[in-house]
C-alpha cells in the first residue's frame, strides 16, 4: 500500500511545542513526513523548547523525541529533511505527489509570502505547489493581534483553497493543563490532514458528553 506523504514545514512564531506534538502524532501513523525548517524556526524552537537541532545534520532523534525514536518513530525512511534554501528538493515540484502540507506554527512573514506567491525558500514555493495543485494546504498562524495586511493575506489564501487554521484553542473540552491545549490544536490539525486521533475529547452534545470537568484551580495555578 502506498503510504500517504505530508509536508511539515516549521516556521519561527511562538507555538513549537504544537509542532514537536505534531510530529510525533504524525510519526505514529502510516505516512511518510516531508519535514523543512525556516532558519528563525529552529532558534525559536530552541527558545522554547530548549531543542537544539543541528542545522547540517538532522536527525529525527534531534528533535527531542526518545532516544529509540528512530526506531520506534521514524524506521529509516520515514522522515525526509530537506534544507530550507534547496528549491532541488522533490516537494519543490508540483510533479512530487504529496497528500498536504502543513504549516505550524506560521508566521505572518511566511503567511505574507505565501499569499503573494513570493518563492523565496523552499517552504514557500512547496505551499505554493500545494495551492496551484489544489491540494491541502493548512496554515497554522501565530500572532495576536491581526494587522488588517494579515487578515488580507489569510483571506487571499483561503480563497486560494488554503485551510487558516489558527492557533486558538478551545476550552468546552475540559482542558486541565498545557498538553490538552496542545493536543486540542494538533488534533484540529490531524484532523484536516485525515489523520484519524483521539488526541483530544469530542464534543457530542450536552446529552452525551465525553468530556469531563476540568479541575480550573488546578490549572490556573499551573498557569501561575
Ligand atoms: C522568540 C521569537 C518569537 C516569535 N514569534 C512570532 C510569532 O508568534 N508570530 C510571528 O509572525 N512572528 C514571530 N517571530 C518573528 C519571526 O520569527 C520573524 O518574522 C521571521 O523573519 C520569520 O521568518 P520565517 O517565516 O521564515 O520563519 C518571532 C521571533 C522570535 C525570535
Amino acid at each position: 500500500m502506498c503510504k500517504r506523504k505530508f509536508v511539515v514545514a516549521l516556521t519561527g512564531a511562538s507555538g513549537m511545542a504544537y509542532a514537536v506534538r505534531l510530529l510525533e502524532v504524525m510519526s505514529t501513523c502510516e505516512c511518510e513526513i516531508h519535514l523543512v525548517i525556516s532558519d528563525t524556526a529552529y532558534e525559536v524552537l530552541e527558545t522554547e523548547t530548549g531543542i537544539s537541532i543541528p542545522r547540517q545534520e538532522f536527525t529525527p532523534c534531534a528533535l527531542g523525541l526518545s532516544a529509540s525514536c528512530e526506531s520506534k518513530f521514524f524506521p529509516s525512511g520515514r522522515i525526509h529533511f530537506h534544507r530550507c534554501d534547496d528549491f532541488t528538493a522533490a516537494i519543490a515540484s508540483g510533479s512530487y505527489r504529496t497528500d498536504g502540507m502543513v504549516v505550524c506554527p506560521c508566521t505572518m512573514g511566511t503567511l505574507g509570502a505565501i499569499a503573494s506567491g513570493l518563492s523565496m525558500n523552499l517552504i514557500h514555493r512547496a505551499a505554493e505547489v500545494h495551492l496551484k495543485e489544489h491540494r491541502k494546504l493548512i496554515l497554522v498562524p501565530r500572532e495576536t493581534p491581526y494587522s488588517l495586511i494579515q487578515l488580507e493575506n489569510m483571506t487571499r489564501i483561503a480563497r486560494a483553497g488554503g485551510i487558516i487554521l489558527p492557533a486558538s484553542p478551545a476550552f468546552y473540552q475540559g482542558v486541565s493543563d498545557l498538553n490538552g491545549i496542545v493536543n486540542f490544536i494538533v488534533s484540529r490539525i490531524c484532523d484536516q490532514l485525515g489523520i484519524e486521533n483521539s488526541l483530544s475529547p469530542r464534543w457530542r452534545g450536552p446529552e452525551e458528553p465525553e468530556i469531563e470537568t476540568p479541575d480550573y484551580e488546578k490549572f490556573i495555578e499551573m498557569a501561575g
